[in-house]
């Protein structure tokens, strides 16, 4: 069976054009500084966010905890939002390799109220653990792709600079935010001090972020992935698709968020979900008198869709460059069929 996967936008595959940039690239080794189209990957990133230095890696994960090892010491504490994927899904790694405690603020959205941030700020004082960093997420995963607005962005920032911490700022889909804001991803970027975006996601890479900040950053988050074993050999030949991404694939982004509107107009008419209109390419589902998610998806897949949940009680939809506005239409239809014929 041929399936309609709304699973997430990393199912997304590399296009003809990638597949043939692999094969192509200039290639060298990246561990001497010498593989030529990784440096110019790290240098497009860098000057597209606004940032001095650029640092490929393999995965989002990888480059969030990097910026982490950078930015803190063991036994600090980072202040994130309770539902962050640094937090949610990172496997536990901001204390297995920071060593770090977190400090969660439960968010409305995925968005932190500015004075809750204030108040966990800790003083100085012996008995405290140092505050050291602040993390973002722009588009917020578990938030249902919310965006942060700039003014949002902006308050953090000039909070962080009253107390001297940096933010780092997790944009695994930060230029599903720009296509959004309808604003250059510079302007976002400008108010966070490191950076991590991915190639993997709507972009449709293989594989890939890119994490950017300033040089010096960028150095010692060099020497950080490579005490994760992350160092990289011939690389070019996946971060040619990074270049074809930054090129071809950001523009392209807004029909996903389109996708997204057109199953959020059909879903909600249907009395058990409850969901608000999403701004980029991530819904969020909640059902409504004890519908359980598992059993949902189950029957979903039955009829060739498939999806994922955030719960027991929400589902997630992500739209991509793979699902066509037909497969939407189609993955409406089998919502609509699941919910009539068993519920
Ligand atoms: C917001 C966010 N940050 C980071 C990541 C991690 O990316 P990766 O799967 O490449 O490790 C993801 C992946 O889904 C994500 O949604």
């Amino acid at each position: 069976m041929k399936y309609i996967d709304l699973r997430s936008d990393t199912v997304t595959k590399p296009t003809e054009e990638m597949r043939r940039a692999m094969y192509e690239a200039e290639v060298g080794d990246d561990g001497y500084g010498e593989d030529p189209t990784v440096n110019l990957l790290e240098q497009k990133s860098a000057e597209i966010l606004g940032k001095e230095a650029g640092l490929f890696l393999v995965s989002g994960t990888m480059g969030n905890q990097v910026a982490l090892l950078s930015w803190t010491s063991p036994g600090e504490e980072v202040i994130l939002e309770a539902e962050s994927h640094m937090f949610y899904y990172e496997a536990g790694g901001i204390s297995a390799n920071g060593g770090v405690q977190p400090y969660l603020i439960p968010g409305e959205d995925g968005i932190m109220p500015i004075e809750k941030i204030e108040k966990a700020i800790r003083k100085k004082g012996r008995v405290f653990p140092k505050t050291s960093l602040i993390v973002l997420e722009n588009t917020h995963n578990r938030a249902g792709g919310k965006v942060l607005s700039l003014d949002y962005m902006r308050e953090v920032y000039n909070l962080s600079r009253k107390y001297d911490i940096p933010i780092h700022l997790d944009g695994a889909r930060i230029f599903n935010a720009s296509i959004y804001l309808k604003t250059p991803v510079k302007e976002i970027a400008k108010y966070a001090d490191s950076i991590m975006f991915c190639l993997s996601k709507g972009l449709s890479c293989p594989m890939g972020s890119v994490l950017v900040g300033s040089r010096e950053f960028i150095e010692k988050a060099r020497k950080n992935r490579q005490r994760l074993g992350g160092g990289l050999r011939q690389a070019g030949v996946v971060a040619s698709c990074g270049l074809i991404a930054l090129e071809k694939m950001i523009n392209r982004l807004e029909e996903d968020h389109i996708k997204a509107k057109n199953l959020y107009n059909f879903l909600k008419g249907m009395p058990i979900f409850d969901l608000k209109e999403p701004e980029t390419n991530i819904l969020k589902v909640k059902l409504k008198n004890n519908y359980n998610s598992t059993i949902l998806l189950e029957k979903f897949k039955k009829y060739g869709l498939l999806a994922t949940s955030f719960d027991e009680t929400t589902l997630r939809f992500v739209t991509h460059k793979d699902v066509s506005f037909e497969d939407i239409d189609k993955a409406c239809e089998i919502v609509e069929k699941v919910v009539k014929e068993d519920f």
